[in-house]
């Protein structure tokens, strides 16, 4: 069928499909913060975003900074560490592709290392096998909600004293080896989609161990503007003076945002708690079933998953896929290798390069997965996955 087609029918069931793969879970509360917010004095940077960057450092045991979205979180995080054109960074090439594309605006090549098969996430060993005289970063991303091999990839970093860096877009209130997401790596970046740990609509946030780093995402994210005098150039203006030394965007995450940002924090816990126990549903029903391959939790990790990646025979994922569909369920396939994508096409790259990742591509279809999910539902997708294999 031809693809602009299939695209049509895909987004009209989608549209009409009873479960999505991922969905926000407002309250009562939420909606009370966010119309005391709107009756306040501030509407953008006011007294509720530090109060959610508060919050949020509880939770990641880490100073934190909060931003417009996922993908402004990771153009700051390598504004911090001054990515320039010629520096490499190495990416998985599952993951969505704001974590590439916020690099290659910098002017950065592009490096992909491919995943291991259990997680999905980057292979320290291919990392190792990719670091060049010029590489600046290793990004690792915590694909579903599964912290990457954190340590190795740490150990790889400081062996070349370049930095680590975090995409828990998927991630947060997950931990590796006891230790908080967002409190590892050199920086960490979160979203705040609705399909996420947590929504504040459209957000994200920076974590980083490093006060330095996170001090120059803020100043990317808030315009370049510098405000402190001590640290002015300019030295014969009036109090009204700020000053910008580097250029910058405005990623702010506005105080009505950040109302609902701190009510969802407080709901993290019971939205992990909930999904652990869909998690050990679909565990518990798919397990037997031939045919299906499911997630595993590496024993140095709890995870707070964010999708539920099973995985199928790729002569029968397109047919699954479509049946769920038809059936009102509306899966999802997270992800078509970055470097599948035509802007990588278009710089040499070609199908078959990263054979781990297009294995996985080929196999994967995330069930629905999302804290409201109730367990008639569950059984619903169950029982229909089983029917279509
Ligand atoms: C792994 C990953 N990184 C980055 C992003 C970008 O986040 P946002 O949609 O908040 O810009 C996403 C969101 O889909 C993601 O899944």
């Amino acid at each position: 069928m031809d693809v602009r087609v299939r695209h049509q029918e895909f987004y009209q069931e989608y549209l009409i499909s009873m479960i999505p793969y991922g969905r926000h879970s407002i309250n009562n509360d939420d909606i009370a913060a966010v119309i005391a917010a709107l009756k306040s004095d501030w509407l953008t940077t006011g007294p509720l975003v530090e109060a959610f960057e508060l919050g949020l450092e509880k939770v990641v045991k880490a100073p934190c900074i909060s931003v417009s979205s996922g993908t402004a979180a990771l153009h700051c995080a390598y504004a911090a560490i001054g990515l320039k054109p010629g520096d490499e960074v190495i990416t998985p090439p599952i993951t969505f592709v704001a974590t590439q594309a916020t690099a290659a605006l910098f002017g950065a090549t592009i490096v992909f290392a491919d995943i291991s098969l259990d997680t999905a996430n980057v292979d320290p060993d291919a990392v190792a096998a990719a670091i060049t005289s010029r590489t600046k970063a290793i990004v690792a991303v915590d694909y579903a909600g599964h912290p990457a091999d954190l340590d190795k990839l740490r150990a790889i970093a400081d062996r070349h004293g370049i930095y680590l860096i975090e995409d828990a877009a998927h991630s947060l209130g997950s931990t590796y080896k006891g230790r908080e997401v967002g409190s590892i790596a050199d920086i960490t970046t979160f979203s705040f989609f609705p399909t996420k740990n947590l929504t504040t609509g459209e957000g994200g946030a920076i974590s980083s161990i490093h006060p330095e780093l996170l001090e120059r995402a803020k100043k990317f994210s808030r315009q370049g503007l510098v405000r402190n005098p001590d640290e002015f150039k300019i030295t014969d203006q009036g109090p009204w003076h700020q000053e910008v030394h580097e250029f910058g965007l405005n990623y702010r995450l506005p105080d009505i945002l950040c109302a609902l940002g701190l009510t969802q924090l407080e709901r993290l816990q019971d939205f992990k708690s909930k999904k652990r126990s869909i998690f050990n549903t679909y565990m518990r029903e798919l397990r037997s079933v031939e045919g299906v391959s499911l997630p595993i939790e590496r024993s140095d990790v709890n995870v707070n998953w964010h999708l539920f990646p099973a995985r199928f025979d790729p002569s029968l994922r397109e047919t699954v896929f479509s049946g769920l569909r038809k059936a009102g369920i509306g899966v999802q396939v997270n992800y078509i290798p970055a470097y599948w994508h035509p802007v990588f096409q278009n710089r040499g790259f070609r199908r078959g390069m990263y054979p781990n990742s297009d294995l996985f591509y080929s196999q994967e279809i995330s069930l629905p997965m999302y804290s409201d999910l109730n367990e008639k539902e569950i059984d619903l997708v169950v029982k229909n996955v089983k029917a279509l294999i």
